[in-house]
Order: structure tokens, then sequence, then C-alpha cells
């Protein structure tokens, strides 16, 4: 088996065959209070529908964190809808006081993030419920946190597969119900990024080297990606979906967290992790993160950086996100490798992160 290690998880396009042994509808039932759910094919897709629902009018706007996948502002720029930023500190908490001098009548809706699989602290969430009773939709962005365990705030929540398992689709847990109309499905996206999972598949079991063409369908996947917004929830993933074990997947990811803190707690931005969080990655701060990333590269350790921020991010005074964006790096602790080159991992890590 190769060592390769990436920010996307292993994919076995056997699983399909296997039996079913997850139910997301029962899974949703018993660990989340809300009264719709409703299935997208990814997580901006669900995004985007709640917006729709939401009618935004031009005079309005929403409040969006400083810190923030540029998917997100360009959704918004696409429908014209406005927004504000609201600041981010490098401790990736929100800056309680700028939110209260910069909201004002017209925030229609405000949209929290999860960052990296946590949940925000209580004050933060004691204020974000206050938000609330003012008649702001909360929009809860819980891409980075799969399925957490934690109880959630948002009036609107929206999570992603992709993020931690080979599923292409969001699930969107709502207060109200949603109009969720013209889905369509998005072929060529499919085809590129399952083509892409079957190539990394194969280059790990038969230990040979197809990472140009891997790196050539992944990022093709990206762009058609981003073609259309109403895409749905298609049979293939939806199937998937009911083949995997989602409680070895937890499990690996919290155990792999814990084993990397252990080794790198100095480095580390989130230095404790609570039992109901299911975490995305291991995210670190260091001031050589172009080297290091490009190093580790080179040794089949692919580290992602979350995230380049949006040019309006950086022309407005949001400093601390800034920071953040230009040191910050997140090491896998997926299932893209075995446990014996997991450790492999851990040492070259060790030796590498000073
Ligand atoms: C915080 C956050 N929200 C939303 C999205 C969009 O999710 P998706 O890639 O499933 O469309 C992403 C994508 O990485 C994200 O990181």
């Amino acid at each position: 088996m190769k060592f390769l290690i990436g920010g996307e998880s292993f994919y076995n396009p056997l699983t399909i065959l296997g039996r079913n042994i997850f139910n997301i509808n029962a899974y949703l039932d018993n660990n989340y209070e809300y009264r719709y759910n409703y299935f997208t094919g990814g997580g901006i897709y669900s995004l985007y529908y709640i917006l729709m629902h939401l009618d935004i009018i031009s005079e309005e706007y929403c409040l969006l964190p400083s810190y923030i996948n540029p998917s997100i502002p360009e959704l918004f720029d696409k429908l014209k809808i406005h927004y504000k930023y609201y600041r981010i500190n490098s401790n990736l908490k929100i800056d309680l006081d700028f939110l209260d001098k910069i909201i004002d009548k017209k925030c229609k809706a405000f949209l929290v993030i999860d960052y990296f699989g946590f949940h925000h602290d209580n004050e933060t969430n004691q204020y974000i419920n206050n938000i609330k009773i003012k008649g702001i939709s909360v929009i809860q962005d819980i891409v980075q946190a799969f399925l957490p365990k934690y109880s959630l705030i948002g009036d609107y929540c929206f999570n992603s597969f992709r993020k931690f398992i080979p599923v292409d689709g969001s699930v969107i847990l709502s207060r109200n119900k949603l109009n969720i109309q013209n889905k369509r499905k998005n072929l060529s996206y499919l085809i590129c990024r399952h083509s892409a999972r079957i190539i990394r598949f194969l280059e790990v079991e038969l230990n040979i080297n197809t990472s140009k063409l891997y790196l050539y369908l992944y990022n093709l996947s990206e762009t058609k990606y981003y073609n259309y917004y109403n895409i749905k929830f298609d049979i293939y993933n939806k199937t998937l979906l009911q083949k995997i074990n989602i409680d070895d997947i937890v499990n690996k990811r919290r155990s792999r967290y814990n084993q990397l803190l252990n080794i790198l707690y100095e480095k580390a931005l989130i230095k404790e992790m609570p039992a109901d969080v299911i975490p995305l990655g291991f995210p670190i701060i260091t001031d050589n993160r172009d080297k290091l990333k490009k190093t580790l590269a080179k040794m089949n350790i692919y580290c992602s950086v979350h995230w380049e921020l949006f040019s309006n991010i950086l022309q407005n005074n949001h400093s601390e996100s800034v920071l953040l964006s230009n040191n910050i790096l997140t090491f896998p602790i997926n299932d893209s490798v075995n446990d014996s080159n997991f450790l492999r991992y851990l040492e070259i890590i060790k030796s590498m992160v000073k």
C-alpha cells in the first residue's frame, strides 16, 4: 500500500455493494430537534436553497464571518444579496463587541460557521440566541462538523458529507418549511469527482503514480461543481451513504486528532476536543506555512489551507482573520491511510514541525 495522505477521505468503489448499515433519517431524528430536513447535492447548494427561502431584499443584508470559505461570498455575489462581515479573532472566536456595533435593523440573516467541527462557547451561543429574538434568522454552517452530536442553534443548519466521507450531498435541518424545487443532477461533476476518487484508490492500493491524473480530475470536478446551484442528492450517493460505517469514521477522526494534539500541542489552533465534536482536520499555526506545505507534499502528505480569503475581506480591515489565513495549515486526520502509515505520518510531522 502506497504511503499517501490527503484531505479527501478513502473511497473503495466496492463499498456500494455492501449491506446497509447507516440510516440517515433515523440518525437525524435521534440527534436533532428540527421539524424539517431536506437533502441536496452539496453544502453550497443547501445554502442556496436557504437563501432563496429567506428572500433577502435589496436594502437588507446578511452578516457573514470574516473568516470564511470564499465560495460563500461568491454565492452571495452571484445572487446579488448584500452582506457585511463581522470580525473573527485569530483564535476563531467571534468578536461580540464588534458585532454589537455593526448589527442594525436591516440585518435579515446571520451566518455562523462551526470551524473545524467545533461549536462556539456558551457566551457566543447566548449572543446568537439573542440575535434570533430580534427577528434575525440564524444560518448555522456545519459543513466542517459532519453530523455533530452537540445541540444546534441555527434556524437553518446545513452540512456537507463530502468533507468527511466520499459522498456528495448535504442535509438541511430547518425549523421552517422550505420550497426546494427544480432540482437537477450535476453529472459532469459526479463523473469527474468519482473518477478522481477511483484513480486515488488505485494509486494507493496498487502503489502506482497517478497523482497528476488525480489532480487534473479533482480540479476539473471543482470547476463543474459551481456551474449550477439547484442540485439534488442523487440516488448513487444516497445509496452509498447507507453503506458507510459512520461510527468508525467518527472514532478514527477523534483518535487521530488526539494523537496529533499529543505531538503538536504548542502549535495547535484548538487545544481541546469536547466529546461531542467530530473534527474535520487538525489545524496548526505556523509562520513558515507555505514552505512546510510544499515540503510535506513532496513526501506525499497533502495538507490544506482553510482558507485563502476572498479579496474583499483583505481590503476590509479584518487583520486577525488575515493573519490566521496566512499562517494556518490543516493536517488530515481522515481514513485515507491505514494505522501503520498514520504512525509513519506522525513521525514525519514530529520531525518537520518546529
Ligand atoms: C465552511 C464551509 N461552508 C460551506 C462550504 C460549501 O460546501 P460544499 O463544498 O459541500 O459545497 C464549504 C466548503 O468547503 C465550507 O468549508
